[in-house]
């Protein structure tokens, strides 16, 4: 595989385009972190098993609450069986720390092979202060821009990774999933099939300031 080389070191999946300070490229590093190979083909198709027969009755949507999404379809669930349920345990415990903030329900989001998610922040209302995300079926690329200057950072998010965004990559940093067309990591290539995603968050802190620190 062409990102063999890529997958020894994990910084290597991080690309900032140019003109990023230095200073700020080491805070940025410190706050999103990817997991290649975070569980194994046959953990992939366990969760798959549990997850089609439901997805499969859904159609997908064009249009978002707030347009963010395009040609996706998504449910939350609670309850797994038993080897998914350890699965869900051990991404939950790589990216929380004993947080009894966990929200119980795990957003499923099966994004179709034209589909794609546009820059956004996660509602601060409704998510606290880390997002980790699993990918299923496919290969992506997250990009995340800064709302400010301008700043450009690639995140390539192989099949079957982990990643977490918290600090700065989670509040200061827009984030979205190339569509297949513009999915290319370093100039080189990534085809975008059709990718499931369960995402963990937790419910926002009581104490504001807990929530922008
Ligand atoms: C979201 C989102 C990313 C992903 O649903 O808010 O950004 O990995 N999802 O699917
Ligand atoms: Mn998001």
């Amino acid at each position: 595989m062409w990102f063999s080389n890529i997958l020894k070191n994990y910084s290597n999946l991080i690309y900032f385009h140019p003109e990023w300070p230095q200073s700020l490229m080491e805070k940025f590093k410190g706050s999103c972190l990817i997991i290649p190979d975070f569980i194994s083909m046959s953990e992939e198709n366990s969760l798959l098993q549990e997850i089609e027969p439901h997805m499969k009755r859904l159609r997908y949507e064009t249009e978002h609450w707030d347009g963010q999404i395009y040609l996706y379809r998504e449910r939350e669930q609670q309850t797994w069986n038993e080897k998914n349920q350890k699965i869900i345990k051990r991404v939950a415990d790589a990216s929380f720390s004993g947080s009894d903030l966990l929200s119980p329900y795990i957003h499923i989001l099966d994004l179709h092979q034209d589909g794609y998610i546009s820059p956004h922040v996660d509602s601060l209302r409704y998510c606290g202060r880390r997002i980790s995300g699993l990918s299923l079926l496919s290969d992506s690329v997250m990009r995340l821009g800064h709302s400010q200057d301008g700043l450009t950072v690639d995140l390539l998010l192989p099949r079957r990774s982990l990643y977490l965004l918290s600090e700065i990559g989670r509040y200061e940093f827009t984030h979205a999933i190339l569509k297949d067309e513009e999915s290319t990591f370093k100039d080189v290539r990534v085809p975008r099939n059709r990718r499931i995603s369960l995402i963990l968050r937790e419910f926002p802190s009581r104490n504001k300031s807990d929530d922008t620190n």
